[in-house]
């Protein structure tokens, strides 16, 4: 495109804030533009995805803007809300998601206007500061062009369960050479045995038991999404997408929560822990948590497992000592500038999770 129509198709942009109308449009940009297909898939990417994570959040509506061009929606961008407590205290933080200009459309300055206007919003709701997960493509523009923060070093901590599948995905050549050493340590996948005393059992749905398990283990956290019934129904229960969520009980007594998904990732099937509600202090609870999560995988097939974890700080040293070893990739995490609490740029003080994200 020559400046000159670079310069027409700029004035005929418009600038909006997402409604309802907008979701099949919003689903069809990113679809086409997320390299979904029989190699990679990490969540629903639908309309009905869409309405959930915009509009039904009980923390409140996502800010999002989007531009249009014409009956086209060419840029769209969202932060959404996330109730969270930092330092004991009730805060209203953002997650940024959903980014993206239609390749016709980049570098005209469109998701600059669209993330100005989001981050206005956010700010009139009472949002603090809020953080990202960037791509490649994005990285560069928050952490150089507008200053975000990276405090720490977030990786995907995974356990192999099937090494020739993994080889094999990485580079077929490796696979062949790790087929016989994979098959002697592959182990039959069969219920999780636990101490006595203890028991596990899935939870179609959280009640007053995990409102009453977050009431008791969440001061131990520094900075976390306030884990209650209401934010995990809305995350993991109404989600057009599937979780498996498992309860802990010790002696009948809800004591801990796991939440796993499958994904496929490189052309594989993947066990996701995305989610862990437990005693900060209480590593045996842990540790029997990530053994559930460890066996749903195998029992599924997953050849690998795998969690999000700060690099260095205690529940990363306990997701080692449980066999997730292996920091498979990082995931670049940055924070919005000038965020009135210090305390969010410690690495030590922080629960996050993958559930924190919206990648699964
Ligand atoms: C990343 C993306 C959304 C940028 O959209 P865009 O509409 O082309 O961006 P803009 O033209 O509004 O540019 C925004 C700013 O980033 C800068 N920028 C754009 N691309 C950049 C790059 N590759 N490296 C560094 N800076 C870049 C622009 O100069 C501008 O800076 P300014 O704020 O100082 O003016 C777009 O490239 C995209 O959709 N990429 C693929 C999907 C993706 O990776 N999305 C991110 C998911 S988190």
């Amino acid at each position: 495109m020559d400046a000159a129509s670079r310069e027409r198709v700029v004035g005929e942009i418009e600038f909006e804030t997402f409604s309802a109308d907008d979701l099949e449009g919003i689903s069809q940009l990113i679809t086409a533009m997320s390299g979904d297909g029989r190699d990679l898939h990490l969540r629903d990417k639908s309309p009905a995805y869409y309405r959930w994570m915009y509009f039904a959040n009980p923390a409140g509506a996502a800010m999002g803007c989007l531009a249009r061009h014409g009956d086209r929606i060419v840029s769209s961008f969202a932060v959404a809300p996330k109730v969270m407590q930092v330092d004991g205290r009730r805060r209203l933080m953002g997650k940024t998601m959903d980014m993206f200009t239609d390749p016709e459309y980049q570098g005209m300055g469109l998701i600059k206007k669209c993330c100005d206007r989001a981050f206005a919003m956010a700010r009139q709701a009472g949002v603090d500061g809020w953080y990202v997960t960037p791509s490649p493509n994005s990285y560069p523009i928050f952490k150089n062009k507008w200053g975000y923060s990276e405090d720490f070093e977030l990786v995907y901590r995974t356990r192999m369960l099937d090494v020739p599948a993994v080889a094999a995905a990485m580079r077929p050549a490796l696979g062949r050479v790790a087929g016989p050493l994979g098959r002697v340590k592959r182990r039959a996948a069969g219920p999780t045995r636990l101490p006595a005393g203890w028991t596990v059992a899935e939870l179609a749905a959280f009640d007053a038991e995990a409102d009453a398990l977050w009431a008791e283990v969440g001061e131990g956290y520094g900075v976390a999404i306030v884990r209650d019934a209401a934010y995990l129904n809305w995350r993991y229960v109404e989600n057009p997408d599937h979780y498996a969520v498992y309860g802990l009980r010790r002696d009948g007594l809800l004591r801990g929560i796991v939440v796993l998904k499958t994904t496929t990732r490189h052309g594989i099937p993947v066990g996701e822990i995305v989610d862990i509600v437990a005693p900060a202090q209480d590593a045996r609870i842990h540790r029997l948590l990530l053994r559930i999560a460890v066996d749903h995988s195998r029992r599924l097939g997953c050849a690998l497992v795998e969690a999000w974890s700060i690099r260095g700080t205690w529940l990363d040293r306990r997701l080692v000592l449980s066999g997730l070893a292996i920091p498979r990739a990082k995931i670049p995490f940055l924070l919005s500038p000038d965020h009135p609490d210090p305390l969010v740029h410690d690495k030590h003080a922080w629960l996050l999770t993958q559930g924190d994200g919206n990648d699964v």
